[in-house]
């Protein structure tokens, strides 16, 4: 188990930091077995014995019951000196180990004083930087080093963090400790990887390069600094016995990699130039410039097609990796590469980069392709800051690219992520801690806040980006629906809570087939569904990258739209007459509602409240008419969606899930982690669910315990409701919604 935040829990397995934890298949609470539930015994006792009462101890200390227990808040006062230590009384939460993206286990618990508005105390927070030019100029560099990330009064001021500050502490020593496993290991394997040429192998040797140096400045022990430049030499080729004699090692033609490359060798040369030998600085300059500067300028003078009209990850990892590994040397650079480069890469990042966030916030690939992308952009716009002292507008040329923590906060359901479209190669060092860099910068802290309980945190950057000045909780006042409106992505996410992973959450997309840097998908009505901690209806994700034209046009009749994790057929909407959706679709939110419900300072979220969104379709269809609408029902603890088709061709509604499915008719009941949830159809009367192994075709991946569930009806008007009910228990009562016109759905229009 790999559990990177629960300092009590079992961390006996390998720490290598950025690789989600394997998906377990079994409840959390057998999974993660008895050290963490001591843990959370010990977070809930620390808490409620620091700051509360005795009642919400009694009401909430049973780790086993979901947070629907239904106890009222608990308003025992805060006092402010309690409040002000609780950060360090509640310690760190769980994650779980039998989700995709290892949710946070809150305690539950109506303990408002340990969880109060989101705040930063500037008493704790990181000295400003002393260094900070009049006129800043890209290729004005200040003169101590480190430049890049962290400069030296950063480093100085962070043992006393680490102490102070258990999220800190806690990601401190999984970084060390990952180093240190590092020690006795070989550099990574170096090799072509088919036509994904060395990404990986880029994007581990940054990961490596940059924990150890971080190691190496924690502890001045030069076997880390000894184990950088293996890891070095032997990604620069100079390794003896190495078979590279061309000069283009870090394979141009795919330049992420060369960018990535380029990125992990800037910090090793900035972060241990006081202890590089003059040998090895101009042994790293030289691999830097010859492997990827010459390239680079190449590129970005002869517009390079990821250097033009690219709102996407390309132009922000490219563009990124050369800013940083220019700044790191720009000031011994005979070459002259670094300042011409810096006078190219910044206006390009800004024409496109930046832009890749849309107006609401979401990013315009897909919500696996954010992580790449702002990951670029974050280490882009810090790099220069810290180093010149200005971000040139990077952060604010676009200015709702500081909504996309929100896109990102609320892509991440109760158990994993309505990850829709391709979901991109290993991350490796590509975490969501770029949030906690725009936490800080645009002073928002509730992204930091959010993303210093996930699994993810633990990497170096967090240990600069994270705001040691943070205290309370993401939650308090958040609104639990999202809705997004741009006509790119288009789409809503309803939860029931922010903090009970058996929150029911529906996410929904619609918007523009084309425009996602062919990531996306054919999907419009696509959703996915999670309550009970259990994904009922779920994504594939990507199809084979090095499947034959994969990525080779977004046309209606490209060979990408026959593959079934990127057709129609393999999403969760309607197919119509057999045929994929048009990719010219241009849907229309119709209406949407919500009922504006707020979570409180606590983790135990009543249940109540409900939330609507209804779009038109039709425009990816060869129909007359075609609407989808979903919505929260029974104070969210039952989730309605509804189609309304006129069509000359049949229709089939259509759903994946990895749960166990048995069907009698108009129900269906799906089984999974030793829960069910059944799914009836209210209408039309006579029809009936069906199952199918998700196979695909031949030229498709396997899809292994994936069922289709399946409603086929005839050509003509079809109403299609299907209601989820998951089976809470005997004190839950399923109610069963009146057929309401989508035209006609209010916030109220289904009570009674
Ligand atoms: C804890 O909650 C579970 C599930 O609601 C229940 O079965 C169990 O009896 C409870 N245990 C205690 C000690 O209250
Ligand atoms: C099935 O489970 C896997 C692993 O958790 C997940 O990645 C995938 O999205 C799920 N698929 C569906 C169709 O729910
Ligand atoms: C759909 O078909 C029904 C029945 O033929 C008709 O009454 C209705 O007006 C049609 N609606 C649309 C939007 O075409």
């Amino acid at each position: 188990m790999v559990n990177y935040n629960a300092v009590h829990a079992d961390d006996s397995a390998d720490h290598f930091i950025g690789q989600p934890p394997p998906k377990k298949r079994t409840s959390p609470w057998i999974r993660i077995g008895l050290p963490v539930l001591v843990a959370i015994l010990v977070i809930v006792g620390a808490v409620l014995g620091g700051v509360l009462g005795s009642r919400a101890a009694r009401d909430n200390n049973n780790s086993s019951s979901s947070s629907s227990s239904g106890s009222d808040g608990d308003t025992a006062p805060s006092d402010p000196s309690a409040v002000a230590s609780v950060k360090n009384d509640i310690g760190l939460f769980p994650t779980s180990s039998n989700t995709e993206f290892s949710i946070p286990l809150y305690p539950s618990t109506t303990n408002g004083a340990a969880f109060s508005t989101p705040t930063v105390n500037s008493q704790l927070a990181w000295p400003k930087d002393t260094f900070a030019p009049s006129s800043p100029a890209p290729t004005s560099v200040r003169e101590d080093r480190p430049r890049l990330f962290a400069p030296k009064q950063k480093w100085d001021a962070l043992p006393d963090f680490i102490k102070q500050d258990p999220y800190m502490k806690s990601w401190d020593k999984t970084i060390q400790d990952y180093a240190n496993s590092l020690l006795d290991q070989g550099p990574v394997a170096y090799y072509m990887d088919g036509d994904s040429g060395i990404l990986d192998i880029s994007r581990e040797v940054k990961q490596r390069v940059k924990a150890l140096s971080y190691t190496y400045r924690m502890t001045t022990d030069t076997k880390f600094v000894d184990r950088v430049y293996l890891e070095l030499q032997s990604a620069a080729g100079n390794s003896e016995g190495s078979t590279f004699t061309e000069t283009d090692r870090w394979n141009s033609a795919h330049f992420l990699d060369t960018a990535e490359m380029a990125m992990a060798f800037g910090i090793a040369y900035d972060w241990l130039h006081d202890v590089w030998t003059d040998d090895q600085k101009t042994t790293i300059r030289a691999a830097i410039n010859d492997h990827a500067l010459t390239y680079g300028v190449d590129a970005l003078n002869n517009n390079a097609w990821w250097t033009q009209n690219i709102r996407g990850n390309w132009n922000c990892v490219c563009n990124a990796g050369l800013t940083v590994a220019s700044l790191a040397i720009i000031d011994e650079d005979d070459a002259g590469h670094a300042s011409a480069l810096l006078g190219l890469t910044i206006d390009n990042a800004k024409q496109n980069c930046a832009m890749a966030v849309s107006s609401d916030g979401t990013w315009a690939e897909t919500p696996n392709y954010w992580y790449f992308g702002t990951m670029g952009h974050a280490e882009m716009a810090n790099a220069l800051i810290t180093a010149t002292g200005s971000d040139y507008e990077l952060m604010t040329v676009n200015p709702d690219f500081k909504k996309t923590g929100e896109f990102h906060m609320h892509v991440y359901g109760a158990t994993s992520m309505f990850e829709y479209g391709d979901h991109g190669p290993n991350k490796f060092s590509s975490t969501a801690n770029s949030i906690m860099f725009y936490g800080d910068y645009y002073n928002i802290p509730q992204y930091s806040l959010f993303q210093r309980d996930r699994w993810d945190a633990a990497e170096p950057w967090a240990m600069f980006w994270y705001n040691p000045g943070l205290t309370g909780a993401y939650w308090d006042g958040k609104e639990v629906d999202g809705f997004f409106d741009d006509d790119l992505d288009q789409w809503v996410a309803m939860r029931s809570s922010w903090t009970d992973q058996n929150a029911v959450y529906v996410g929904m997309k619609a918007g523009s087939l084309q425009g996602h840097q062919t990531h996306n998908d054919l999907d419009v009505g696509d959703f996915v569904l999670d309550a009970m901690g259990t994904r009922w209806a779920g994504e594939f994700g990507s199809g084979d990258y090095l499947s034959t034209d994969y990525f080779a046009s977004q046309a209606q009749d490209a060979v990408r739209w026959t593959y079934y994790r990127k057709e129609t057929q393999g999403q969760n909407t309607l197919v119509i007459g057999g045929n994929n959706q048009l990719v010219t679709a241009t849907p229309k939110i119709l209406n949407k509602g919500s009922s504006g419900t707020k979570q409180g300072s606590s983790t135990v979220m009543p249940w109540e409240g409900t939330a609507f969104w209804v779009v038109d379709m039709t425009s990816a269809y060869d129909a007359t008419s075609v609407k989808r609408g979903v919505r929260m029902f029974n104070n969210r603890r039952q989730v309605l969606i509804q189609d309304e088709v006129n069509s000359s061709a049949g229709v089939q509604w259509t759903m994946h899930t990895n749960a166990t499915v048995s069907t009698d008719g108009t129900k269906a009941t799906l089984e999974r982690d030793g829960k069910t949830l059944q799914m009836e159809i209210l209408s039309p009367s006579g029809a009936s669910f069906t199952t199918t192994p998700s196979t695909g075709g031949d030229k498709d991946q396997p899809n292994p315990g994936i069922t289709t569930v399946m409603i086929t009806l005839d050509a003509g008007s079809n109403d299609i409701q299907v209601l989820f009910s998951p089976q809470w228990g005997s004190d839950v009562e399923l109610k069963t919604p009146k057929s309401v016109a989508l035209d006609d759905w209010s916030l109220d229009s289904h009570d009674s």
